[in-house]
């Protein structure tokens, strides 16, 4: 869709359901009951591909693991990540894994409204059973923290959750991770993790003035305007080239943070490696290189 057909539908929705009606909206399809067993350590090295434990886990605070309450700024006001850990108060111990996967590829919460989307779960809409399921059992291993999450700073009409199903219906949209048939396996790979798993485009992608990615034609165009005021250069095939990338280099750089110039990735970057990418089997770094430089742009 293109963006004026996406504000007019959004107009539309809005006026035809009125406040009340988009509230009770229901959202969302139901998650199937899986008898698949998960895999701890599969479902460990999703959650650090996918940034799941950087994003939850306050560092910088000396916060325990995934208990939550990293400070998200958003041009909308900040939001805080929740805490993940088996407490059945204050984490998510007490839910099923249908809930689990329904926040997680669909963004809904066990409530049925929306999560914001500061919570990249579009991104994470084509994991499979299976990854959920590995998913699930490696955060089964998470001790408890009594810690309640933080409630959002944010101001009227952001802190109205139902508004986002508006938001939904006019941005959401599944990930471009399909395998393109022709291509190589490690390029597919390097897709589904790109494009998916790890996110790069929340960072890499500019955004209008709803928060939404320009994905249609702005897609790793690069963002000049960082929620935390960093920016993100373009890391499309054509400026990466041009600025001396090339596979081994940037699978390297994806372990080390180190630019093939000498000097080192800076802020979220840095964040990004050192939380995320450092972890990764050096054949998984590779493929993110590979899709993003390979000469076959399709898909
Ligand atoms: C960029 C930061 C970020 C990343 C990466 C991230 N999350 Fe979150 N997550 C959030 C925020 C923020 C929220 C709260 C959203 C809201 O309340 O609207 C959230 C909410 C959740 C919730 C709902 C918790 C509740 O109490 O309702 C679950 C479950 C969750 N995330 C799991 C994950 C998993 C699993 C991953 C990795 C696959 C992940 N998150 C990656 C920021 C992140
Ligand atoms: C949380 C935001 C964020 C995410 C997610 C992110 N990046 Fe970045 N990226 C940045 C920022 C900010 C810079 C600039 C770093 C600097 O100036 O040192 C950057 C720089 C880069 C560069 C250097 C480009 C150049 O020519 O200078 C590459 C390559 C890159 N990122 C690749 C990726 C890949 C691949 C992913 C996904 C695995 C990714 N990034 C995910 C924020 C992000």
């Amino acid at each position: 869709m293109n963006i004026r057909v996406k504000a007019l539908l959004a107009t539309a929705v809005f006026a035809v359901l009125g406040i009340g009606a988009v509230y009770a909206w229901p959202i969302g399809k139901s998650e199937p009951q899986t008898a698949l067993s998960g895999n701890i350590a599969k479902g460990g090295y999703l959650a650090r591909a996918s940034g799941c434990i950087a994003c939850h886990t306050n560092l910088a605070k000396g916060g325990a693991p995934l208990a939550g309450g990293v400070e998200i700024k958003t041009p909308f006001g900040t939001i805080y990540s929740p805490n993940l850990t088996t407490d059945k108060k204050f984490g998510i111990g007490n839910w099923t894994q249908a809930q689990f996967a329904k926040a997680i590829r669909q963004g809904i919460r066990p409530d049925g409204q929306p999560y914001y989307p500061a919570f990249p779960y579009a991104f994470y809409a084509n994991f499979t059973d299976q990854d959920i399921a590995d998913l699930w059992a490696a955060f089964q291993t998470v001790p408890a923290m009594a810690e309640p999450s933080q409630e959002m700073d944010l101001g009227f009409p952001f802190n109205q959750r139902w508004g986002l199903k508006i938001w939904r219906a006019a941005y959401l949209e599944p990930p471009a991770t399909a395998p393109v048939t022709g291509n190589s396996a490690l390029w597919n790979r390097g897709r589904l993790l790109v494009e998916g798993a790890a996110h790069c485009a929340a960072c890499h992608t500019a955004r209008n003035l709803a928060g939404a990615r320009l994905s249609d034609t702005e897609h790793f165009r690069g963002n000049p305007d960082l929620p935390d005021g960093g920016k993100a250069p373009a890391i499309d095939m054509n400026s990466l080239m041009k600025n001396g990338w090339d596979v081994d280099n940037l699978a390297y750089a994806l372990k080390s943070a180190v630019m093939p110039d000498g000097d080192t990735f800076s802020g979220s970057m840095a964040e990004v490696v050192f939380n995320g990418t450092s972890f990764l089997n050096q054949q998984d770094r590779k493929a993110i290189a590979t899709y993003l430089l390979d000469t076959h742009e399709g898909g």
